[in-house]
């Protein structure tokens, strides 16, 4: 990374390009911003320069649909494990083009026996990801997509690089709460959306976060992963429990098209255009 201290203290986030819009920029640069502060990272522009420069290098790379990644790390210094001889904190970011077909086929997860990171690291989107590489590694060792972590009062936590939730026979959609994870920006705004699917005769009667017990998660009607990588994806089969019928199940599906539709045409508060 772009650190020279041997602790490579450095924070980063991802935000998805989509028809020339930046989807949900400010809600990643605000949480990059925090995580900086979490790992003492002082900024090296304000957050509006930080914006700007953002938006400029997605201009820049005239890319319309793939993603922005960019890191905030302690800078150039010394190789030694403290920040300290790295004297000017760095800004850089990349674009990456993804113009390949959206997939939404359902996919199979299991529980990770690699462990989760305590909440403190959990909350911070820092460079530090070799448990979350660990445990995709060892999902795919399963033939699977995903491992999925249970927090360490054994709830379940997250994916490694995406947010889960749950369908209940009741018809509720139950996610885990926030504070032992990352906040995830998509899991926020699908639970804003899903709002649209609650009420009599529709597909959801309530929306809740809260802890999940393994047992409740298990016997859900549908399971799903949230994430601004997969959006929203059933997952159809979660270690030996299948979910529904096996396929991707209707409450999943109908968030996936509310968030391909506020990504395509959603308000101003999750849509930048970039200025080509
Ligand atoms: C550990 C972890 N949890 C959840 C998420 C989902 O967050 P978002 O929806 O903001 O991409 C990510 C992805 O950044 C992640 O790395």
């Amino acid at each position: 990374m772009i650190t020279w201290s041997t602790g490579d203290t450095g924070v980063f986030d991802t935000a998805a390009i989509m028809d020339g819009h930046l989807y949900e920029l400010d809600q990643h640069l605000d949480r990059i911003i925090k995580s900086a502060s979490m790992a003492k990272i002082k900024l090296p522009y304000d957050r509006q320069s930080l914006r700007r420069i953002l938006v400029q290098t997605v201009s820049a790379s005239k890319c319309r649909k793939g993603s922005l990644r960019y890191w905030l790390s302690a800078g150039v210094g010394d190789f030694l494990l403290s920040p300290s001889g790295c004297h000017q904190s760095a800004f850089y970011a990349i674009v990456i083009q993804d113009e390949s077909p959206f997939v939404s086929k359902g996919v199979k997860s299991v529980t990770s026996s690699i462990p989760i990171k305590p909440p403190q690291f959990a909350a911070v989107k820092s460079v530090n990801y070799l448990p979350n590489v660990l445990a995709k590694m060892e999902a795919e060792e399963n033939d699977a997509y995903v491992g999925i972590w249970l927090d360490g009062d054994g709830f379940i936590a997250e994916g490694p690089n995406m947010n889960v939730a749950f369908v209940t026979k009741e018809k509720e959609l139950l996610m885990p709460q926030f504070d032992k994870i990352l906040s995830g920006c998509t899991a926020k705004r699908v639970l804003t959306l899903a709002e649209a699917l609650v009420g009599d005769g529709k597909l959801l009667r309530a929306i809740r976060q809260g802890n999940v017990t393994v047992e409740e998660g298990k016997k859900a009607e549908e399971m799903m992963l949230i994430g601004s990588g997969v959006l929203v994806r059933s997952v159809v089969q979660w270690d030996e429990q299948v979910f529904g019928n096996g396929n991707e199940g209707p409450v999943t599906q109908a968030l996936l098209d509310l968030i391909l539709e506020d990504m395509k045409s959603g308000p101003p508060t999750v849509r930048i255009p970039v200025p080509y």
